[in-house]
């Protein structure tokens, strides 16, 4: 764990360096935020704190993907016109908002403003609120969601989860589908805007309320606690404000990844009684050190009867058929890659297997999440990565697939907790 900024393409001059340590030290230290956030690991992939200077990347283009949700980007240099042209790049675009406009800053020696040896400098610090560049098109996420300030919340910012605009879906589906009629795609974006985005939306917001009524106390922090939400006339939820899993934490291990996912889901499962459907590693966050899961949009209650429903039926029945999850079961199922019947029989259904069916695959692979390069350790040659590969194949392809020894995340953690053993007996051996 070293100190120093951000990896720089090249040598700051000294005075620079000198201005950048001055706002680390005057502006920085001693805020919570940096005290928790500002270290650096070595070679970051990701980063809660960007520096530049001149001549360094100055543009929101530049330092997105660099910067963890939430993150800041400060810029010092020493010409005042210089650092606001450079803010104009930040302010309100580009998924940023402006945390503190240009300000001056000056260099102390021993604390102290020396004239000739204090350097005067200005600087700026701006804060990355969304989750894509605007423009980008992406498939990883469907809402519009992004940071909001609300002064007393951690770190002084909410999540907010909106029903993205009528243009924004409309926009996507034409990018997707550029064969599909406009009239086609106009009709089915206002479908989704009006109808089943404003249904999921709300059936989270209730969701999220269970969980914290019937999670374990010590596990409530682990899923998105609702702050507030405003309805529309017909009394569906549009926007959704929720606490920030801000991402963070100690390093941990691919194992106690793994474990503290299937630990999760295991009381997910029986204590909150509710199948969450979309365990993608996007919809994981590591706060705290802690394996967290978030987005209940499309997650049922344990005995849920959908079929009261006919719009939720034909949702759900939809939705088992398109989503990644299930399309991935599937193919894994006819190609013989999964023989265990527990799971092959819930293929198309609602059902916890499709939860620790994907958390198997998902234990293996925790990078697919860009963010989480530096918050667990995977060594694919390691005995650790090589014995979770295994379980996963065993859950699988167990031997007897009829009467499969892994049937719930409860199984999977006992499987985890087995190899936990086996890695330290061997350690213990090594030693
Ligand atoms: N409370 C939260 N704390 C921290 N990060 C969050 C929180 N809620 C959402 N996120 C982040 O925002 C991303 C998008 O939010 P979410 O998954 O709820 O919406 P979505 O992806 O648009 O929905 P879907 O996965 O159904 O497409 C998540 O992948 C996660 O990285
Ligand atoms: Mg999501």
């Amino acid at each position: 764990m070293s100190s120093t900024p951000n990896p720089q393409t090249r040598p700051r001059s000294v005075a620079l360096a000198r201005l950048v340590r001055a706002v680390q030290q005057q502006i920085l230290r001693g805020t919570l935020e940096y005290e928790q956030f500002g270290q650096v690991p070595d070679k970051p992939h990701m980063q809660n704190y960007w520096f530049s200077t001149p001549g360094e990347p100055d543009t929101p283009q530049e330092v997105f993907d660099h910067l963890h949700w939430g993150g800041q980007f400060v810029y010092v240099c020493t010409d005042q016109v210089q650092a606001q042209q450079v803010a104009a790049n930040f302010h309100d675009q580009g998924g940023f908002v402006m945390e503190r406009s240009v300000q001056r800053i000056v260099t102390r020696v021993a604390g102290l403003w020396l004239p000739g040896f204090s350097k005067k400098g200005y600087f700026f610090i701006a804060r990355k609120l969304l989750l894509v560049l605007p423009g980008q098109m992406t498939d990883r996420f469907t809402y519009h969601v992004q940071l909001v300030r609300n002064p007393q919340a951690d770190y002084g910012y909410v999540v907010y989860k909106e029903v993205p605009t009528l243009d924004n879906v409309a926009w996507r589906l034409r990018e997707k589908h550029p064969d599909i009629p406009e009239e086609t795609i106009v009709k089915r974006a206002r479908k989704l805007v009006e109808n089943v985005f404003p249904i999921f939306l709300t059936r989270e917001t209730a969701i999220l309320n269970i969980l914290q009524r019937d999670l374990p106390k010590s596990y409530r922090h682990r899923v998105p606690k609702v702050i507030g939400y405003e309805k529309d006339d017909r009394g569906f939820v549009r926007r959704l404000y929720l606490n920030w899993l801000r991402l963070g934490g100690e390093t941990m291990s691919q194992i106690e990844f793994a474990k503290q996912t299937a630990d999760l889901l295991r009381v997910l499962h029986n204590d909150g009684g509710v199948i969450h459907l979309d365990l993608r590693l996007d919809n994981f966050v590591i706060s705290n050190g802690e394996v967290s899961f978030v987005d209940f949009g499309s997650a049922v209650r344990d005995g849920e009867d959908l079929s009261q429903s006919p719009m939720l039926t034909s949702l759900f029945e939809e939705m088992m058929r398109t989503s990644q999850i299930q399309r991935l079961l599937g193919k894994w199922a006819n190609s013989g890659r999964i023989t265990n019947k527990v799971i092959r029989e819930k293929f198309q259904h609602v059902d916890k297997a499709i939860d620790f069916f994907y958390m198997a695959v998902q234990m293996n692979r925790p990078h697919h999440n860009p963010e989480f390069q530096d918050l667990v350790h995977c060594d694919k040659t390691s005995l650790e990565a090589e014995q979770i590969s295994a379980l996963t194949a065993s859950i699988l392809r167990p031997k007897d697939p009829d009467n499969p020894a892994f049937q719930s995340a409860a199984d999977i953690l006992e499987g985890i907790h087995q190899i936990e053993k086996f890695l330290v007996s061997q350690e213990d051996q090594a030693a």
